[in-house]
């Protein structure tokens, strides 16, 4: 290919030739995703040996770059939109998200101000309001952020809550969260530069839910103190075990405490979608701040967070600031410039896949999934609870399951345990056919399945057990 010079420009054709390479890889890649085995593995010496140089001074075809990251980039990715790809969160993604998003990037939409696009402004309004009332939040009050996951969303969350609640003196400030919240609760709190005697991580019980009579003690203990308790963060799904805690409780504990209610949705908010998860997910209506992760449930490819607020006043009122070159594109109350409403100034026009997406397959398609994943981590414990070699050990709840090998009749420790359990986990990842990680409830070690992917069935998952149990009948090293 001939490229202008100076412009970074290719000729009309050579980017037709070169956009359609790239869709007809994507739509192969949708279209065969699930023959293909989903696990990539590559040492840092390997993929040096693949990638290592100096950039270059001078240009190479287009076509040989294309060609050499066809080949060599996407195939040493872990696919986590595959049916067997059961481990973390996995992300199934959806090819109309995918091409939505493909098109805010070639138009290069600044989704930051009204000003310089009120249709994508306008976009993240809507979708946001379609959230709220999906949520049962204040739809005129009430507002949000898109941003590029969870972990965004929950540190815009946390900043908002110690604004709010504190002002600008934080230095009694106390926060609580379960011993189950997820990292990137620590992490924002870290980041916002809160003191480790801040912070109260509050043990579970044995479900793995947040211990309300633990929550209540410690805040009563922290005013006697003379401290500030400002924020408590509740989990809706948690990742390990996709426990619920009791929301409505803790959200009426806040109140009476004047403590902002942060909700950590970002696994399990998707839920509400689904006629049990609305049941399982009562009170969620209630947190002031609520973090929902479409990345991750909603089917979106990455990256799409989300905080939600019970009142938007609250974003402007932390993320406002308004300089001066910033002036003439400020726009009026209801023009809303999402550059005041979170961390990030020139944003990505996230809500257009949310949109796309939603208004192609409809709300129904995203209940029916969802429903459709609940169901199939209930079937599998059924299976699992009927079969000699497994063991349950945290029930299907909202589609993620633990268990571990097992064996009725054997007499092994739990040390033993743990060591076969781990060794089965590396080696079906090794077989490179299924993404299968441990991980540790109440000290064992277990299999964690996360079954999200409505293209999963029930027969992928007994593929993957019976490479376990061919694993441990083959050359059972214990
Ligand atoms: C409960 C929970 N909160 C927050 C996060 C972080 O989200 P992200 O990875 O999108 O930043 C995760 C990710 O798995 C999660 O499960």
């Amino acid at each position: 290919m001939k490229k202008k010079s100076a412009t970074l420009q290719l000729s009309k054709e050579e980017m037709k030739a070169y956009g359609y390479q790239v869709v007809d890889a994507i739509v192969e890649h949708f279209d065969t995703q699930d023959q293909k085995l989903p696990v990539a593995i590559g040492t840092r010496k390997e993929m040096d040996s693949l990638f290592l140089e100096e950039a270059p001074e001078n240009p190479m075809e287009a076509q040989d770059v294309l060609d050499f990251v066809l080949k060599k980039v996407v195939t040493k990715s872990t696919i986590v939109s595959h049916p067997k790809a059961f481990s973390f969160v996995p992300g199934p993604s959806n090819y109309v998200s995918v091409m939505a998003d493909t098109l805010a990037t070639g138009f290069n939409i600044f989704s930051g101000g009204w000003a310089a696009s009120p249709a994508a402004a306008a976009l993240e309004i809507i979708t946001m309001n379609w959230l709220l009332k999906i949520y049962s939040f204040p739809v005129v009050k009430g507002g949000g952020i898109f941003t590029s996951g969870g972990s965004m969303a929950n540190l815009t969350a946390i900043v908002t809550a110690r604004r709010i609640k504190c002002g600008d003196d934080f230095s009694k400030a106390i926060i609580y969260l379960s011993d189950q919240a997820h990292s990137s609760n620590i992490k924002a709190i870290r980041i916002l530069g809160f003191r480790k005697e801040q912070i109260r991580v509050i043990p579970t019980n044995l479900e793995f839910k947040f211990s309300i009579n633990k929550l209540k003690n410690a805040i009563a203990k922290d005013r006697l103190e003379g401290l500030h308790p400002f924020c408590v963060v509740g989990t809706a799904g948690t990742t390990n075990t996709g426990t619920v805690d009791p929301l409505s409780e803790i959200a009426l504990i806040c109140k009476k405490e004047n403590i902002w209610f942060h909700v950590d949705g970002a696994y399990g908010g998707a839920a509400i979608l689904s006629r049990d998860g609305k049941k399982m997910l009562k009170g969620i209506e209630k947190a002031d701040s609520l973090t929902v992760d479409p990345h991750k449930w909603f089917y979106q490819p990455y990256e799409m967070g989300c905080l939600l607020v019970r009142n938007s006043a609250h974003l402007k009122g932390t993320f406002t600031a308004t300089p001066e070159y910033l002036k003439d594109v400020e726009g009026n109350k209801s023009e809303i410039n999402f550059y005041d409403h979170g961390v990030q100034l020139t944003r990505r026009f996230r809500a257009l896949k949310f949109y796309m997406s939603i208004k192609t397959f409809g709300l129904k398609e995203f209940r029916n999934a969802i429903t459709y994943n609940i169901k199939l981590a209930e079937q599998l414990e059924d299976y699992l609870r009927k079969s000699p070699s497994w063991e349950v050990i945290s029930p299907a709840t909202l589609a993620v399951i633990n268990f571990r090998y097992h064996p009725i009749g054997e007499k092994l420790s739990d040390k033993k345990l743990d060591e076969i359990n781990q060794y089965i986990s590396e080696k079906i990842i090794a077989s490179q056919k299924a993404l299968l990680v441990t991980t540790i409830l109440h000290g064992q070690i277990v299999l964690r399945m996360c079954l999200i992917n409505p293209r999963t069935t029930l027969n992928d998952i007994k593929d993957t057990l019976a490479i376990g149990l061919e694993v441990m009948k083959n050359k059972n090293p214990f």
